[in-house]
């Protein structure tokens, strides 16, 4: 499973690239405005310094809406690192677009999936990547988990290549858990990833051997 982290803070991908496990990065228009990344120029130049940053896929959505805008956005994001894959949303244009971007050789994740239904005509537009919000599903008490597990079966059934990513991660427990149901990638924040690295009797037994140590060695 490949793990991509879900921000657009510039320190925390490089933090997260310095553990060596980084394949990847998902933006989205929340994200950089929580950077405080705004204005066009502002928007495309930080997605350049994300894709000097990380060798991996970096998704940047468009804002567009109708299949005209996102086409031409999705040309110009494209257009700025060969990393760059362009972000659609699950909606009637974004298919379209996702269609049109397959045909271009433009590789694309479908955002704001929330069903198998959508999972399914997205692989058929042929989208790059898929992303079920896995936190906003549990967040109505659906099963978010349920809903990854689902499009897995429904991929490996009919042979599809578009490859799960799971998203709106909350903790390690999710990433664990993504796993076990099948996501190709799970993106998250970097916090997740380090819930990944706790464990109390871990911190115990590393006190006791430098215990013991310094006591062996006084
Ligand atoms: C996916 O690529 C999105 O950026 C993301 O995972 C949204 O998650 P949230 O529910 O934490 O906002």
């Amino acid at each position: 499973m490949k793990f991509f982290i879900d921000t657009a803070s510039l320190t925390q991908i490089q933090e997260a690239k310095d553990l060596g496990i980084l394949d990847g990065v998902t933006t989205n228009p929340s994200l950089m405005a929580k950077e405080g990344i705004s204005g066009d120029s502002n928007i495309l130049n930080h997605y350049r310094l994300i894709c000097d940053i990380v060798d991996g896929d970096v998704s940047a959505e468009v804002i567009a809406t109708d299949f005209e805008g996102m086409v031409e956005e999705g040309r110009r994001l494209a257009g700025l690192a060969p990393n760059i894959v362009v972000k659609v949303p699950m909606i009637k244009e974004g298919i379209k677009a996702i269609s049109y971007f397959t045909e271009h050789g433009i590789r694309t994740n479908c955002t704001l999936v929330f069903s198998a239904a959508q999972a399914i005509l997205a692989a058929k537009a042929g989208a790059t990547y898929l992303s079920p919000f896995v936190g906003r599903v549990d967040d109505i008490n659906w099963d978010g988990m349920g809903l990854i597990r689902e499009i897995a079966e429904i991929y490996a059934i009919q042979g599809y290549d578009t490859e799960i990513l799971a998203a709106s991660i909350r903790n390690s427990r999710h990433i664990v858990e993504a796993a076990k149901a099948g996501a190709d990638v799970v993106t998250c924040p970097l916090s997740a990833i380090y819930g990944m690295l706790s464990h109390p009797l871990t911190d115990l037994g590393l006190e006791k051997f430098l215990a013991d140590h310094r006591k062996a060695n006084a």
